[in-house]
């Protein structure tokens, strides 16, 4: 039998999976921050606690980051996806306070030099690498009283660590790619939290605007 013909343009690492989200958008307004994704009312940037420092783990288009920016914060934004960096430069070069840096989060925790007093992820990089090997790397990274948010979908109750992605381009292949995302319960999330040393941990659901669809999570914890 001769070997599967690789699907055209498919993806063969999580990056390049990364690279295929939200193709073809026009630069976003960024006129509040979001944590749901979802036109909703819910909590906005005052969750970050007025940093002047921000990093963002996985901004794609970037738009939370270049909204914080116009506000005044200087803001770095580490995706691993060229794609998404690429575009997400094209969009906000008017804002001399925000730098996207194409880096895996784990490697950019590890190699750079600076303290943020704020760090957060919207549905971003920490819904998709493994808390472990991420949490430390962030407390070490957050200075003193500095604010670790992020937020994703709301988990079913039977989900508890890593899941594998559905959907586009991973599914019905020959040649599997295997993307993951860490789901845990509230009180799971606040436990891992506090075995990596942050305090004053407090987890909320969003709640979805639209009948019978799941919220968002979001937790906060301090360095
Ligand atoms: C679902 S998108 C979320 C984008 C954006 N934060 C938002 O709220 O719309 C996830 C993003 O996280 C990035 N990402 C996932 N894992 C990452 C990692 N280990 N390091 C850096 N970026 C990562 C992906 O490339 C993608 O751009």
């Amino acid at each position: 039998m001769s070997p599967a013909t690789p699907e055209h343009g498919a993806p063969t690492t999580a990056p390049q999976y990364w690279d295929k989200y939200r193709p073809q958008r026009q630069r976003p307004s960024a006129q509040r921050f979001d944590w749901t994704g979802l036109a909703d009312d819910g909590p906005g940037e005052e969750v970050l606690g007025g940093p002047k420092t921000a990093l963002d783990l996985g901004p794609a288009e970037g738009e939370n980051a270049a909204f914080l920016a116009r506000a005044g914060v200087e803001v770095t934004a580490v995706d691993f996806s060229a794609v998404q960096v690429e575009r997400a430069r094209s969009f906000w070069s008017d804002l001399p306070n925000l730098e996207f840096v194409h880096a895996d989060a784990l490697d950019f925790l590890d190699s750079d030099g600076r303290l943020f007093e704020a760090i957060y992820s919207t549905w971003g990089a920490v819904w998709f690498t493994d808390p472990d090997e991420l949490f430390p790397r962030i407390a070490k990274k957050l200075g003193a009283g500095g604010v670790f948010a992020f937020s994703h979908r709301e988990p079913s109750p039977d989900q508890y660590g890593p899941q594998r992605m559905g959907g586009a381009w991973l599914e019905g292949r020959e040649d599997e790619l295997i993307v993951l995302r860490w789901q845990h319960p509230p009180e799971q999330w606040s436990d891992l939290l506090k075995r990596h040393g942050f305090a004053a941990v407090r987890t909320r659901v969003i709640p979805s605007p639209e009948r019978g669809a799941l919220g968002t999570l979001l937790i906060t914890a301090k360095g």
